[in-house]
């Protein structure tokens, strides 16, 4: 399909690689997924599937709740590779590198990405990875949120998957980011003014918080 087109690779992960190419004469990316050896190659090859179909559909989905993704060029089972559209800017984890993260901006930043997480979260998609490293910011500005890297996914009503999603998100604000307390706050506040349930999800996180605690005395 896309013979002879050069492929930048800018991200080697656990369980794949994102390389930077063209589609169809557009800037593009593309997200391949490799086999686990020691995984048994019938169940890889089922989980390898089922990641790069949640991740397309659930792209699509983040879209039609009228978030910002990339969007999807094509999803090539044969080959478990998903293109999708190259977002020009960065992402929020490099942002924060850059400035005060207690400036009335960056709390602001903190603020709508809340919201963004609530409204996802509001049409049932948990994104199972909330890093500031899987948002990012179209053409390095600040208004413009796009929600990255669905491939661990999917669909659900629970509480406990909303505030374990949220959970994610804080332990990631507080190992990536120094002092980032008011800045993971401040998401609370988006994430409660904007979603259905604020109240019962926030209740939720702090029994999540409570048994991460627990755990981490136990070691
Ligand atoms: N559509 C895109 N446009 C621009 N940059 C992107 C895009 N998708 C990913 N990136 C960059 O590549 C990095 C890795 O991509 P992504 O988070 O999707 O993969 P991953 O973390 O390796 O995947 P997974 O968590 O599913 O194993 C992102 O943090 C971002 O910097
Ligand atoms: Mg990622």
């Amino acid at each position: 399909m896309n013979e002879g087109t050069k492929e930048e690779l800018i991200s080697q992960g656990a369980e794949g690689r994102v390389y930077r190419t063209q589609f169809q004469s557009k800037d593009a990316i593309v997200k391949e997924r490799f086999s686990k050896k020691y995984r048994h190659p019938e169940l890889d090859a089922k989980i390898t599937r089922s990641r790069l179909n949640s991740e397309g559909r659930n792209i699509e989905k983040c879209r039609q709740l009228g978030l910002d993704s990339p969007a999807v060029f094509l999803v090539d089972k044969h080959n478990s590779r998903l293109y999708m559209e190259y977002i020009e800017g960065c992402t929020v984890k490099e942002h924060l590198r850059l400035v005060d993260t207690n400036s009335a901006e960056a709390l602001d930043l903190a603020l709508r990405i809340g919201k963004a997480i609530a409204t996802l979260h509001d049409g049932n998609i948990i994104h199972g990875d909330l890093t500031t490293s899987n948002i990012m910011l179209r053409e390095r500005d600040v208004q413009k949120i796009v929600m990255i890297d669905f491939g661990l996914s999917y669909i659900s009503t629970s509480l406990e998957d909303r505030a374990v999603d949220l959970y994610v998100m804080e332990r990631a604000f507080l190992s990536t980011h120094p002092n980032s307390e008011e800045l993971f706050s401040s998401l609370l506040t988006g994430y409660v003014q904007q979603s259905k349930n604020g109240k019962g999800v926030s209740d939720r996180l702090n029994q999540v918080r409570a048994r991460g605690r627990k755990k981490s005395m136990l070691g």
